[in-house]
């Protein structure tokens, strides 16, 4: 099963009112970021593809994108990877996956 990533680079905890501390701002991503001379969406971006996620992160800045599909050129360490999964909170910036239903989030498509 091939899971994906909402948010990838924690585009939630930034958006809105959303109460969130931004993950883009978190030390210890920014910690690793700065070991690898990368950025910190670099490193959320890396981590999700070391373990098997789909990451599709949203940007309109041209630079952004670019920046967010050069990840193939560094690794990071177990230890690294362990430190990244060790921030969860557990609480869940998007909607429960078992709420997803037609009736709650469908929408007409006038093309389709
Ligand atoms: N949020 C949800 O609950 C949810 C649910 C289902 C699907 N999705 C989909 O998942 C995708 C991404 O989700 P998302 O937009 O919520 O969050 P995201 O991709 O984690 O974050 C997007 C935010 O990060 C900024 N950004 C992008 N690259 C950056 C970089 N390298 N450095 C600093 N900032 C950067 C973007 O601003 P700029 O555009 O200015 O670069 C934007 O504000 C979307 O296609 C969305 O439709 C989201």
């Amino acid at each position: 099963m091939l899971t994906q990533a909402w948010s990838p680079i924690g585009g939630i905890t930034f958006y809105r009112d959303s109460g969130h501390t931004s993950t883009l701002q978190d030390p210890v991503i920014g910690g690793i970021a700065a070991r690898h001379g990368r950025t910190p969406a670099q490193v959320m971006l890396r981590w999700h593809l070391q373990q098997g996620r789909s990451a599709i992160p949203k940007s309109t800045d041209p630079r952004r994108i670019a920046e967010n599909l050069d990840i193939l050129g560094f690794e990071l360490t177990g230890n690294e990877l362990a430190e990244i999964d060790g921030l969860d909170t557990g609480r869940r910036g998007g909607p429960e996956p078992t709420d997803i239903r037609l009736a709650a989030f469908g929408r007409p498509v006038p093309e389709a």
